[in-house]
């Protein structure tokens, strides 16, 4: 799968597939270069990676692993749940993550959702600024739900088949 706005927008040949059992190590690389605390312990990700209700994609450009971004899924339900994003310091500014919220849009379609939610810290002014022009918008706040007693900002986005692919569909 690749991602042709993010291709011309990053200076490398960014590409975003579904991440199978062999990206352990890049996508707990990546995940220890992104997150302090709440973050995933490398045998969680492990099982995501082997979770027939998750959808866990790599973004990589050239050779090199930029992101990952892991959407979940539940029986019976049209709402998919952003679980995690994170993309590689080095490769951040460049549109990977805009291209991999998109690829997850297209994933949660595909599986027949509806809709895609999230938990988000307000403080995260990247990510915030990330899902608002993703199309995300609050609908709720759960108080002290992180680790450190920060609330959580929930956010969701429809989503329309019209605009499965594009930025801010
Ligand atoms: C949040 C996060 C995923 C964003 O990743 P990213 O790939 O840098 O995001 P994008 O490149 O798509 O957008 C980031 C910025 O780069 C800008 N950008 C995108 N393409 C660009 C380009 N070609 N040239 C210059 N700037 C560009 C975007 O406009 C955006 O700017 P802004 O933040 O000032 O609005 C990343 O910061 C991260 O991994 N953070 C740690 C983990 C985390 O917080 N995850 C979210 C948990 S809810």
């Amino acid at each position: 799968m690749t991602a042709p706005s993010a291709r011309a927008k990053s200076g490398a040949d960014l590409r975003i597939r579904p991440a199978g059992p062999a990206d352990l190590d890049a996508i707990d690389a990546i995940e220890r270069l992104s997150f302090q605390g709440d973050r995933f312990a490398r045998r969680n990700l492990g099982r995501l990676l082997k979770s027939a209700s998750v959808c866990v994609l790599i973004a990589t450009a050239g050779a090199r692993p930029a992101g990952y971004a892991a959407l979940l899924f539940r029986k019976g339900s049209t709402r998919a749940r952003l679980y995690s994003i994170a993309v590689d310091p080095q490769a951040r500014g460049r549109g990977v993550a805009d291209a991999l919220v998109s690829a997850a849009a297209a994933c949660a379609l595909r599986r027949g959702a509806d809709r895609i939610r999230l938990e988000m810290r307000p403080s995260n002014k990247a990510a915030q600024r990330l899902y608002e022009r993703a199309g995300f918008t609050v609908f709720d706040r759960k108080p002290g739900y992180y680790e450190d007693g920060e609330d959580a900002v929930r956010m969701e986005r429809r989503l329309s088949r019209m605009k499965a692919g594009g930025r801010g569909a």
